[in-house]
């Protein structure tokens, strides 16, 4: 039961950048929540994040041989990559978008989504707490543990 939690580009200044937006919460907040969540839901995590379009495809190739599930927030390259839409198409466990913000509230360039085209599910505008959300909903979707 182990999960990939990805993150693209700008989010390393998560609670710096546009505050207003995305909130105070740091990305290493946001770890140390999943870490903590993961724990009581059973799941082993790896989180990180990129912002480089081929580091995060390197990590969804490795998710391949030894995730059962992704939470990912691509951040801009859910708007632009197709690469990271193939790469995320070779995957076989559950995907699970995150975004921290309504992005349909906000500017239409950011109302496509590539990642759409395969996630399982998707979180926007329940801030930083969606990826709390996108791990249960992992966790419910892949392999229940033994009793
Ligand atoms: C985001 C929304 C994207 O449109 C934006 O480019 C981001 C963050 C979010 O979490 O709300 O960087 O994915």
């Amino acid at each position: 039961r182990l999960v990939y939690v990805l993150n693209g580009p700008n989010l390393n200044l998560l609670g710096k950048r546009q505050p207003e937006i995305y909130g105070h919460v740091t990305l290493a907040d946001v770890e140390a929540e999943c870490r903590t969540l993961a724990r009581e839901l059973e799941l082993e995590i790896k989180f990180h994040q990129s912002n480089r379009e081929y580091e995060i495809i390197d990590w969804i190739h490795a998710a391949r041989e030894e995730a059962g599930g992704i939470v990912i927030n691509p951040a801009a390259f859910t708007h632009t990559s197709v690469a990271i839409l193939d790469a995320l198409n070779t995957f076989e466990g559950a995907i699970i978008e995150v975004h921290i913000s309504n992005v349909h509230k906000r500017e239409a360039f950011r109302h496509h989504s590539y990642v759409s085209l395969r996630a399982d599910g998707v979180i926007a505008g329940c801030g930083t707490q969606g990826y709390a959300l996108g791990l249960r909903r992992v966790a419910a979707l892949i392999e229940p543990v033994a009793v």
